[in-house]
């Protein structure tokens, strides 16, 4: 494990094979979020949200994009998750594509579309996204805040395959790495 004082970004690289990770920020008590934002302002992780996912498809949930004013992300490319897809094929500015997937399509299919593209696809939030790919990703980046804040949605539990691989100290915060020992999963 390493552990150093100003990281620039994890080394998520790779071929051809698909990588699912899920990046998110949570609280000392798992909380991330509350009232349909996020109950801290902490711009270094912002910062290190923006570095990370540079280049890549950046999975969201309808709540969580519309949570954010329907943002779009320059040099990302987004897919929103919505089971009703009361927006059509939202216009986003700059670089950003939203692309609303009905429930009756499996998220492996979101997957599978995607990879086409990128190789690594990151699962930005909330809630009930990170539950819902938790059993596809391969790696979890979670920026750890220090102290705690009142949440109403929390990320989930963490499965026995994910191992702690990096870890860096931040200013308010450490940003940890996991990566799963095996995922079963049958695409990519
Ligand atoms: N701390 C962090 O890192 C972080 C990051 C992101 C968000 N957040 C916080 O998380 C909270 C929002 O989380 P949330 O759980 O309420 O909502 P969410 O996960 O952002 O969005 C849930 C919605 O996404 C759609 N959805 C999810 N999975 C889907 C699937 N497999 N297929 C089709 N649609 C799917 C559904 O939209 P429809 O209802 O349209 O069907 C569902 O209601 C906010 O407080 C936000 O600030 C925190």
């Amino acid at each position: 494990m390493i552990l150093t004082d100003l990281p620039m970004n994890f080394d998520t690289k790779t071929d051809t094979t698909l990588r699912i990770i899920q990046i998110a920020a949570v609280e000392a008590g798992g909380g991330l979020g509350f009232r349909g934002r996020i109950p801290w302002d902490c711009p270094a992780d912002r910062q290190f949200f923006r570095r990370q996912t540079q280049g890549h498809i950046v999975v969201l949930g309808r709540v969580t994009y519309e949570s954010l004013g329907r943002p779009s992300l320059p040099g990302r490319r987004i897919v929103v998750l919505s089971s009703c897809c009361p927006h059509g094929l939202m216009p986003v500015s700059g670089e950003g594509i939203c692309m609303p997937v009905s429930w009756s399509q499996k998220i492996e299919r979101v997957f599978e579309i995607a990879a086409k593209t990128d190789a690594v696809i990151y699962i930005g939030g909330g809630a009930r996204v990170y539950a819902g790919t938790m059993a596809f990703a391969d790696e979890l980046i979670l920026s750890r805040m220090h102290g705690h804040y009142t949440c109403d949605r929390f990320y989930p539990a963490l499965p026995k395959t994910m191992q702690l691989v990096e870890r860096y100290a931040m200013d308010g915060f450490d940003v940890y790495r996991y990566v799963c020992r095996g995922n079963g999963r049958a695409f990519g």
